[in-house]
């Protein structure tokens, strides 16, 4: 996600300044969250993620690219209990 966001800011370097908050506050939570493995800290750094991705289509005027969490399993693996 960082990969390419980053090559997305090489090709528009204007739209780096949106990517801020994204790159430097969410993203390091979301990694954060994900090394603690506590599902409900997850959830609340997945959300602020989510939000952050909102931001900056708002601020580079595409609103109407509105990211939500998903709101199904994509994958085909479950936990057996
Ligand atoms: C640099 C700020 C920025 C961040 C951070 C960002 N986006 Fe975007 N996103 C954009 C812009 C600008 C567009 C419109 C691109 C265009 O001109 O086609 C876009 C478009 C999209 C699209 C539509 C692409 C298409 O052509 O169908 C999706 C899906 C998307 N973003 C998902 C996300 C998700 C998910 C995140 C967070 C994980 C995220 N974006 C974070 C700026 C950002």
């Amino acid at each position: 996600m960082e990969t390419a966001i980053r090559n997305g800011l090489e090709r528009r370097p204007k739209r780096a300044k949106s990517a801020e908050p994204f790159l430097a506050d969410a993203l390091p939570a979301m990694k954060e969250a994900i090394a603690e493995r506590d599902a409900v800290v997850f959830d609340e750094k997945f959300r602020a993620l989510t939000m952050s991705c909102n931001a900056c289509h708002a601020l580079e005027k595409v609103p109407f690219f509105t990211v939500n969490p998903p709101a199904t399993r994509v994958s085909p693996i479950r936990s057996s209990d």
